[in-house]
């Protein structure tokens, strides 16, 4: 060794000991060193922390971080390990975990549990159950090296054309709000995070990254804001993810009054903000209100750096960020070093997800009790997906489970004789579907595609060789468009198909099922009289065949209701005029001018009858409500309500008990009534009772005045409904509240941009 190798040699050890004694000054992120690391971080730092890494080259993430594996996942935070500062992992979405089940590189599969959509577990009414899915779901999340779940989405379903509808949960915020917290509950029990999105009034996915939703500060407060106000006091989920949409002139991750103001000063949120996947316009607006992190991230780097430059940012806005970011990352288990399996207990998770599919399917009509069926040994099943199960919709709440069984599938695994030539038409059906689109969508060809036609002799040649006929009705839809009103219309074909089946089989005095597999609202005003039971499948995940012939077979006793109405027609959806918005081809504006009159809220108010009410749903049994009490007939600070719920019919059950108040109307217009609790009761063998108890509280008598920025009960009777649906109240009671009460004065903020026409009785 010469005397210059000798000299590099020495230099680089150098260089490298120095290098070393440099990092281990630097502060490493620990609780109680964020503002120490904060304050050792470049501009450079500060910036690529608050974005997330991009979205481009994820199988082999430049992070340093061999164990991460990002494959399908819907993005990375950013790390700098000489702070200690690992990457952590933001995965979709509301319905089961959306990740690549065959990771490159790797020798094992990573299948998920496709759990029924937003909108099938809402249809449970049961808090309980959801937060069960929640603990299963949050598991996957863990075991599958993943840190926050980008769910639960809680918007309002305003018009039953909404794309995304299914990753919601309902049309009324009370339902929404409060079994999303109970998702929120059971997926961070897990010691991972939620993201509760997309905040705020993400109701259209038409120019969904520019349309300006315009909406009263009333609706906002009462119908938009509210659900999300419930989740994030009642449950804390770690993150908030902002909106794409504009809402009354800004764009929602660009708002500090929405962000800053409601977010955090009112509801009192802790966590962290994200933007959705390239949202918004302006980072140096996003920072200031407090969008803290802005995702995928990438492209306004530079507009960040640029903003220091310049000095349009101050580097406290940054630092503030900064702050939440490094706090979130404190409690993942990423940074706590969690070792996972990627094995989590798939089985398992099948159980709670066929269980919350049993519960979340509603029996929309079953005449002379044709349900649950008797002596049927051999069934007729039409309509494609009755051989292609819809477990839940596309785009980021898709699920990549491992297999859906069809409802064939589960008719034969029952012991049932499954028409076989029916069958054989139907599959070969399916197979000139998927030979005549490309390779890549196989997965949802058959759900988009149109309805076969059968002649009237196919449909005869069933009726001989089978007790019974089923007839599958499906749609799908996703994010990034919305339904078509042919969409929400059966077509010529499938109506044909319920007149014809229907038609030849009663002829032979043979029953008719409808099943719905559907994932949104469609009509059913115009052709349910046809069959003789219909039941509300949904999409209900990949054991949703197997809970609905447990229905049909009544091993299971129905006892799903409706979150949403099912309108005469969609032109008496109160948004009908105004959706998707101005000017209809290309909107930019979407005028909410039904204000506050969503939902049951509208048809109940001003007298639209509905096919299908709101709480709506049928059981095989019976349940008498009596015995209903108030602690007090005049209210104070609360009136405790308690009803007994008797199951008097032949089977075991739970029902849904719905609790509405019609509140007096003086100062304020107010909906006839609005739903203010509600429970579930456990399973009640016939002739066994339970009491169900509820509280009122003076929030719950408040309407949110304008004129005074201010939530206020005002004075008079009011009458306490219970229900079991929003149409089928069995018993009513009164309190009177002697004085107006101020429950709580808020920021005057986030005013419509525009007038609005809105809707008045
Ligand atoms: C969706 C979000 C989703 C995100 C990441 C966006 O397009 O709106 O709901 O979480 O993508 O996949």
């Amino acid at each position: 060794m010469n005397r210059l190798t000798l000299m590099i040699l020495f230099l680089m050890l150098y260089v490298s000991i120095t290098a070393q004694n440099e990092v281990k000054r630097l502060p490493q992120l620990k609780a109680g060193k964020i503002d120490n690391v904060i304050a050792a971080m470049s501009i450079q730092d500060k910036v690529y922390m608050l974005m997330g890494l991009g979205d481009n080259n994820w199988t082999n993430p430049p992070v340093g971080d061999k164990t991460v594996i990002i494959d399908g996942e819907a993005g990375l935070t950013w790390s700098i390990s000489k702070f200690g500062i690992p990457p952590t992992v933001l995965t979709d979405g509301p319905a089961g975990l959306r990740i690549e089940p065959h990771p490159q590189g790797k020798d094992f599969t990573r299948f998920c549990t496709a759990f029924p959509t937003a909108t099938a577990l809402a249809s449970t009414w049961n808090a309980a159950l959801v937060e069960n899915v929640g603990k299963a779901l949050g598991n996957e999340v863990l075991e599958y090296g993943s840190d926050v779940l980008l769910a639960p989405a809680i918007n309002i379903q305003r018009n039953p054309l909404c794309g995304r509808n299914f990753e919601y949960y309902s049309e009324d915020p009370l339902v929404a709000g409060k079994l999303a917290a109970a998702m929120v509950r059971g997926v961070q029990s897990n010691g991972v995070g939620t993201s509760l999105k997309h905040f705020v009034a993400n109701n259209i996915e038409t120019n969904r990254k520019t349309i300006n939703e315009v909406v009263s500060q009333r609706a906002l407060r009462e119908i938009y804001l509210r659900g999300f106000e419930i989740v994030v006091k009642e449950a804390h989920p770690w993150t908030v993810m902002s909106s794409y949409n504009r809402l009354n002139g800004f764009y929602t991750s660009e708002n500090y009054d929405l962000l800053t103001n409601i977010l955090r000063d009112e509801w009192g949120f802790k966590g962290l903000v994200m933007s959705d996947w390239w949202a918004g316009a302006d980072a140096v607006a996003q920072m200031n209100a407090g969008n803290d992190l802005l995702m995928p991230g990438c492209y306004q780097r530079q507009e960040l750096l640029d903003a220091i430059k310049y000095k349009n940012i101050d580097e406290k806005v940054l630092d503030r960020n900064l702050n939440r970011v490094l706090t979130y990352i404190l409690k993942t288990p990423r940074y706590k070093g969690y070792v996972y399996s990627n094995k989590p207990d798939l089985k398992a998770h099948q159980l709670v997800s066929e269980n919350a599919a049993t519960e979340g399917m509603v029996l929309l009509k079953n005449d002379n009790n044709t349900l649950p069926f008797k002596k049927v040994k051999r069934v007729a099943l039409f309509g494609k997906t009755s051989y292609r199960y819809i477990a839940g919709g596309t785009g980021s709440g898709e699920v990549n489970y491992d297999y859906a069984p069809t409802i064939n599938e589960s008719f034969e695994k029952n012991g049932f004789q499954v028409d076989k030539p029916l069958e054989e038409i139907y599959k070969q059906f399916i197979d000139s579907i998927n030979k005549q689109s490309s390779k890549n969508d196989l997965k949802f060809n058959v759900d988009f595609h149109p309805e076969l036609s059968l002649s009237k002799a196919q449909i005869a040649a069933q009726v001989k060789k089978s007790d019974l006929a089923i007839i599958t009705i499906g749609r799908n839809a996703g994010e990034g468009s919305d339904r078509s009103i042919a969409d929400f219309s059966l077509s010529d074909t499938e109506k044909q198909l319920i007149r014809n089946v229907s038609e030849i089989f009663h002829a032979a005095k043979k029953k008719v099922v409808v099943v719905l597999n559907i994932g949104g609202v469609i009509a059913t005003a115009d052709w349910r009289d046809e069959p003789d039971a219909i039941l509300l499948a949904w999409q209900t995940g990949q054991e949703g065949a197997y809970a609905l012939v447990d229905i049909l077979k009544g091993t299971v006793n129905p006892s799903g209701k409706l979150p949403m109405t099912f309108p005469m027609t969609y032109s008496d959806v109160p948004s009908a005029k105004t959706f998707p918005g101005e000017p209809a081809d290309n909107p930019v504006n979407a005028f909410y001018n039904e204000g506050i009159f969503v939902g049951y809220r509208y048809y109940d108010t001003f007298k639209v009858p509905t096919a299908y009410e709101f709480g709506y749903g049928l059981s095989y049994t019976k349940f008498e409500y009596s015995k209903l009490q108030l602690s007090s007939d005049k209210f104070k600070d609360l009136i405790t309500v308690t009803v007994n719920v008797k199951n008097s019919g032949k089977k075991a059950g739970k029902e849904v008990v719905e609790l509405y108040l019609h509140a007096p109307a003086l100062q304020l217009e107010k909906p006839v009534q609005e739903l203010k609790a509600f429970a579930k009761t456990d399973e009640l063998k016939p002739g066994q009772s339970q009491t169900m108890k509820f509280t009122i509280d003076s929030s719950s008598l408040a309407s949110f005045r304008t004129d005074k920025s201010s939530w206020v009960a005002e004075k008079g009777t009011y009458e306490v409904r219970i229900g079991a649906s929003s149409n089928d109240i069995r018993l009513k009671s009164n309190f009177l509240l002697s004085d107006d009460i101020t429950v709580e004065k808020v920021h005057n903020v986030l005013y419509p941009n525009f007038p609005i026409k809105e809707l008045h009785y």
